[in-house]
């Protein structure tokens, strides 16, 4: 499976023919076209705008590579896209290809217990997620914020997409700034910042 590098150097690289035969054997026992996917940190990086270019594939081949990883000859001829987990190095492929499996099959009608926590995922309408609480209503002194326990479906609503834009604002000032708010968003927002006890506006003026 693997070979010293031609022009010397460390590590070793994963030769053509063994994955070749792999991918040309499964192309031709599928009867739907097969995309094979490299997982590579030199790909396009893997996110939840990116997903859908390989969410639309019916046949999904995704390969993992190790050591310096694969022969270039191979992923010229063979392969269709290259994806990145992020700007790091792993050791192998095998975990970002389950990142992938696990982000894919949690976007399928039925894979989780209520549709809606996907399209309220961070990310999904370019925003963190609002935080989350569950029982105990107090523990260890920390109470959950009261609007929560109001009843009020509106209010509820409304500080939700505060908290997102908020913390979107504090965490990630490079989604905020790409996110369409309306008068009404940028209303909250302003309220959440205004709100902040001093020194706690981060890297913000
Ligand atoms: C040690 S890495 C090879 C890195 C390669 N020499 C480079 O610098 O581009 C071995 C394998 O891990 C996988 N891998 C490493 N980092 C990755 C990342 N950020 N995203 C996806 N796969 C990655 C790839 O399949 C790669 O072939």
């Amino acid at each position: 499976m693997d070979d010293s590098p031609y022009g010397g150097g460390p590590g070793m690289v994963m030769s053509v023919l063994p994955l070749r035969r792999a991918i040309h054997a499964l192309r031709a026992a599928s009867d739907v076209q097969v995309h094979v996917a490299y997982l590579s940190p030199q790909g396009k990086t893997i996110s939840e705008q990116t997903l859908p270019e390989l969410e639309r594939h019916e046949h999904l081949c995704l390969l993992a590579g190790r050591y310096e990883g694969v022969d270039e000859r191979l992923l010229v001829r063979d392969v269709d896209s290259e994806w990145s987990l992020g700007d790091f190095v792993l050791s192998g492929g095998e975990i970002a290809a389950m990142a992938v499996i696990d982000a894919l099959t949690r976007r399928l009608p039925g894979a989780l217990g209520d549709e809606r926590s996907a399209s309220e995922d961070s990310f999904v309408d370019g925003l963190l997620d609002y935080p989350h609480y569950t029982r105990p209503e107090v523990v260890d002194g920390q109470a959950v914020p009261p609007v929560l326990l109001s009843g009020n479906h509106a209010e509820i609503a409304r500080w939700r997409r505060q908290q997102s834009l908020g913390r979107t604002w504090l965490r990630r000032p490079d989604l905020i700034t790409l996110a369409c708010l309306d008068k009404t968003d940028r209303a909250l927002l302003e309220a959440f910042i205004e709100a902040l006890p001093a020194g706690s506006k981060g890297g913000h003026s």
